[in-house]
């Protein structure tokens, strides 16, 4: 029998947790710190009404929209989430052994694909964008970017997202070091989910010469550890982050991932930990992305007007108002707040004619959430965990029925505030 997926978002949320391990609802579910983020976030929906209008003949609706020129069926798309593979883990039961097929993104894709709405395939996902892109069909996807220290991975990544047939790169720029993630770190879930989030750097060709590199550096260093000369300073991995990486090597399909050996796994886990981000990122280094693909690039995670204005002024050709979900800085702004501002900052700044898109997430958990994003001038936004519930909960179908949820309260709130098409949508609709 196939689980019932709640519409109610508290229930759907418990729903999964009831599936979930605990490590995987601590790593969905967590914020930084005290949670204080994670609650703004919502808390921040409440302080914005939307207010009913009567006798509008809206009869005919659509949630038909238009994005970087693509047409969607609805102003939402999959929000990029890594090591996703962690969500569906109860399928394991609670040993940690992994006897069911890897299936998370899979779901994710097939799910996408039946609704036509884009995903953005995270850096850090479970499986190779490839195969999600062959899963996906014809469906849109765009590529979340974490920025590499090492440019020839940035480039490689960059290459494989558009021969994935990808429409745009987000790079995310609130994430070039980890949030203080209080119920992973309690839960020591961090290696686990290091290895479920590295299959884009396994499957790399730069990557895996990274680490070639590596392993044969490192056998030089054993052998002239004798004289005493070269020393190691590498971040180590964890023996859990190795051992996970070789439970995953082999049950993957990959090539890849097969030929996996512990010293190869151990060099991966190292040269992932060495490569993953940069912290020394500076707006002038956006034209250096911009001018090494031809697709939209969009920043994610903006929260400040300034900044909003600096990445337009730097290339970027949209803008993603976003907190992480509340699970990089605790005691942060609710993203909602930020919005408005960032919209009229970026509306004033490109001027008339050109419409430079600003997305929104963080905190979405309804189709009347959504309106009030769009009310306040997003032109479109991402769902997180909701989907990543319905995923734990019920694979493809429960992602299908999370986000059918959304767009059926979206269509209603429309019907019932007197609005037939999206972009009519405006603050107008709120009591301000
Ligand atoms: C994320 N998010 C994220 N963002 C990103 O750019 N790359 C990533 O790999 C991830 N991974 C990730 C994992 C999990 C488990 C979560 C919950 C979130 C952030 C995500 O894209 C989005 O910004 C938030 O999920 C929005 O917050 P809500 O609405 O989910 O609370």
């Amino acid at each position: 029998r196939r689980p019932v997926v709640p519409t109610d978002p508290d229930a759907l949320a418990e729903s999964a947790r009831r599936r979930m391990t605990r490590t995987g609802w601590s790593y969905v579910t967590g914020g930084a710190g005290a949670q204080r983020t994670v609650d703004a976030n919502r808390e921040a929906f409440g302080r914005y009404r939307i207010v009913p209008r009567q006798m509008v003949d809206v009869g005919e609706r659509s949630l038909a929209t238009t994005l970087l020129g693509r047409d969607l069926p609805a102003p939402v798309l999959f929000a990029p989430v890594g090591a996703l593979e962690l969500a569906v883990q109860h399928q394991l039961g609670r040993g940690g052994r992994r006897a069911a097929p890897r299936n998370a993104e899979p779901a994710l894709a097939r799910a996408a694909r039946d609704l036509g709405l884009p995903v953005a395939i995270s850096t850090q996902a479970s499986t190779p964008m490839e195969d999600t892109a062959a899963t996906l069909g014809d469906s849109p996807r765009w590529f979340q970017l974490y920025w590499s220290s090492d440019d020839a991975l940035v480039e490689s990544f960059v290459r494989r997202a558009e021969a994935s047939g990808c429409e745009a790169i987000v790079v995310t720029l609130d994430t070039h070091v980890l949030g203080w993630r209080t119920r992973d770190l309690d839960l020591g879930y961090l290696p686990f989910a290091r290895a479920e989030g590295i299959a884009q750097y396994l499957s790399d060709p730069v990557f895996q010469q990274l680490v070639e590199t590596r392993v044969r550096a490192a056998s030089t260093v054993r052998s002239s550890r004798t004289t005493g000369t070269a020393a190691d300073a590498s971040p180590r991995p964890t023996v859990a982050a190795v051992r996970s990486l070789l439970s995953i090597a082999r049950h993957h399909p990959g090539p890849t991932w097969r030929n996996l050996t512990q010293p190869y796994a151990r060099a991966a886990v190292e040269t992932f930990l060495e490569v993953f981000s940069r912290s020394t990122l500076t707006w002038s280094d956006l034209a250096w992305l911009r001018e090494r693909t031809t697709l939209p690039v969009l920043v994610k995670g903006i929260q400040h007007p300034d900044d909003a204005r600096a990445a337009l002024d730097h290339g970027a050709d949209g803008i993603i108002v976003s907190n992480h979900g509340g699970r990089q800085i605790d005691n942060a702004v609710a993203s909602l707040d930020t919005l408005a501002p960032v919209v009229d900052a970026v509306r004033a700044h490109a001027g008339t004619g050109t419409r430079v898109p600003v997305l929104f997430d963080s905190g979405i958990r309804t189709g009347a959430d959504v309106f009030t994003a769009l009310a306040l001038g997003a032109d479109a936004a991402l769902l997180g965990r909701p989907w990543v519930y319905g995923l734990a909960l019920a694979g493809a179908d429960g992602v299908r029925a999370v986000t059918e949820h959304v767009l059926a309260e979206l269509d209603l709130t429309m019907a019932l505030a007197g609005v037939s098409g999206t972009s009519q949508i405006g603050r107008h609709n709120l009591a301000l």
